[in-house]
């Protein structure tokens, strides 16, 4: 397995081995700091001959500049250097680890002409080097040519150079733990369904405990207890049983109601009697993204230590086939008492929400509850895959998500709820049924989760799109984005902490 990369601060001084880079603003401009890496100008000569434009995460590179004793120069373009935005930063930490390869020992010099960087920007940079540099390989049991170079088991070392380096690692412990719960996160839905099915995934989530959370497994028989119908009907065509992980981080006051999490985490999904076509079935093998972002969210709070009382549900199933799989008709009680007929066994995330949802808020009582679930295809159709659809059914909850969208870049889009929508889910034979119509596909979908959340504060976002096979981009080259771990955090540290 790719061994990740080693990141340290110090402050600035010229290195005399292995390679630096410079961040270089409009007109290749580098600080004087910086200009010490480069006593023979070896940069500003490639920068006339390459035209470079210093376009934000844009590299030159020198090989064994002139007179100096380093590998490599590189200069990496910051755009203008007072405009640079937070998530800018992790790009240009996106664009340093894009360019080395394993083993390299790397001085980035954070410093820029004209501007100021903070021990933050530093920290963020080091964090956006390890969102990039993450790759699933633990399978490959071979190494890949093009990377061969050099010693595979040697991850390449960074050493981040800046004005106040103690300051900037006081920042990074802090981002440093979320970038972990990225990572938990995409780990868990680039892993194949044979080796993680619920109860793999659920002794991911228990071993969580080693930070401080509070974790409870709940088995089939505790569920069938507290009477989890819809859940359990979708995993009953499968051998390899259901669970709920609570997972709870206690770190606000003692008296603070929490905030809740809850994810759909259908290890696979094939559809069920309702089969799916076999063209990209593999990818249901992500169907649990929302339960995998639930539980890199709590990793991440646990690891930073946040100052909030917070709960995570996963509700843990796979959609399978056999004799004893649910079939289109059936009607299942869910825990409210509420009746629904099954018209399609592929509609299952919003029946295992369904129970997640309501014993959060009957056990929990929390101030709000999100949920997020690869629920629909639909939802591609509508917003494509660089925005989350949410619903919610309150204002406040969905501006705070929307703008966290906008501060981490993983973004949302609001979407509509309605009476008019929820009709189309009433049954003959029952008290719902778990598809609309043809229209509104990811609609109807949120419309039947609302009806197990009551009054509370609630939101929904629909990851389908933006979890797994969105577009790789400077902080993410991997199928599985980790998409909501960032988002969630945000949101949590913006509005819900001290
Ligand atoms: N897990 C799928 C949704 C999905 C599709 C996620 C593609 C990621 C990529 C979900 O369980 C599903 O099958 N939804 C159906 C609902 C339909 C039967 C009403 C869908 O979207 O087709
Ligand atoms: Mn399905
Ligand atoms: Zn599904």
């Amino acid at each position: 397995m790719t061994p990740q990369p080693s990141i340290s601060f110090a402050k600035i001084a010229p290195s005399k081995k292995g390679s630096a880079v410079l961040l270089a603003a409009e007109k290749g401009a580098v600080s004087d700091a910086a200009k010490a890496f480069d006593p023979s100008g070896a940069l500003k000569r490639a920068f006339s001959i390459t035209a470079f434009s210093a376009k934000l995460a844009s590299v030159v590179e020198v090989l064994a500049p002139e007179g100096s004793p380093l590998n490599r120069l590189v200069a990496v373009g910051v755009g203008k250097a007072d405009t640079i935005s937070e998530h800018d930063w992790l790009k240009l930490g996106g664009a340093v680890a894009a360019h080395f390869r394993k083993a390299d020992d790397v001085a980035v010099v954070v410093d820029l002409p004209g501007a100021k960087a903070s021990a933050e920007d530093a920290a963020r940079l080091a964090a956006g080097i390890r969102l990039r540099a993450y790759t699933f390989d633990k399978y490959k049991t071979k190494k890949d040519e093009s990377d061969g170079k050099t010693d595979d088991n040697k991850a390449s070392k960074f050493t981040i150079l800046c004005a106040n380096p103690s300051a900037a690692k006081k920042a990074f412990a802090a981002m440093d733990a979320v970038v972990d719960g990225v990572i938990l996160a995409r780990d868990l839905v680039n892993e194949p369904a044979n080796k993680l099915g619920p109860v793999e995934f659920a002794a991911e989530a228990k071993a969580l405990e080693k930070l401080g959370l509070k974790v409870e497994i709940l088995t089939e028989k505790e569920m069938t207890k507290l009477g989890m119908g819809a859940l359990l009907g979708v995993a009953q065509g499968s051998p390899r049983g259901a669970r709920m992980a609570v997972m709870q981080w206690n770190g606000g006051k003692a008296k603070d109601k929490p905030i809740a999490f809850v994810g759909k985490g259908v290890t696979f999904d094939t559809g069920g009697n309702s089969i799916k076509p076999a063209a990209g079935m593999e990818d249901m093998k992500g169907d649990m993204g929302g339960a995998a972002a639930v539980v890199g969210l709590m990793r991440a709070l646990a690891g930073r230590k946040a100052n909030a009382n917070v709960v995570g549900i996963v509700g843990l199933v796979e959609n399978a086939v056999d004799g004893n799989a649910q079939r289109p008709g059936d009607i299942v009680t869910s825990m409210s008492g509420q009746t629904i007929e099954v018209l399609n066994t592929d509609a299952e995330g919003r029946l295992v929400l369904a129970d997640a949802l309501w014993y959060c808020n009957q056990r929990f009582e929390p101030k709000f509850m999100i949920n997020l679930a690869t629920l629909t295809g639909a939802i591609m159709v509508a917003l494509g895959q660089s925005h989350a659809g949410l619903f919610s059914n309150n204002d406040e909850l969905a501006g705070r998500l929307t703008e966290a969208g906008q501060l981490t870049q993983e973004k949302v889009w609001r979407m509509p709820l309605g009476p008019e929508y929820d009709k189309l889910i009433d049954s003959k034979n029952a008290d719902m049924k778990n598809i609309g119509g043809r229209y509104g596909g990811s609609i109807t979908a949120a419309q039947f989760l609302q009806r197990f959340v009551k009054e509370t504060p609630w939101a929904h976002l629909d990851i389908a799109g933006t979890a797994m096979g969105s577009p790789t981009n400077e902080i993410s080259q991997s199928w599985a984005s980790g998409y909501g771990v960032r988002l969630l955090d945000r949101l949590v540290q913006d509005y819900y902490e001290g």
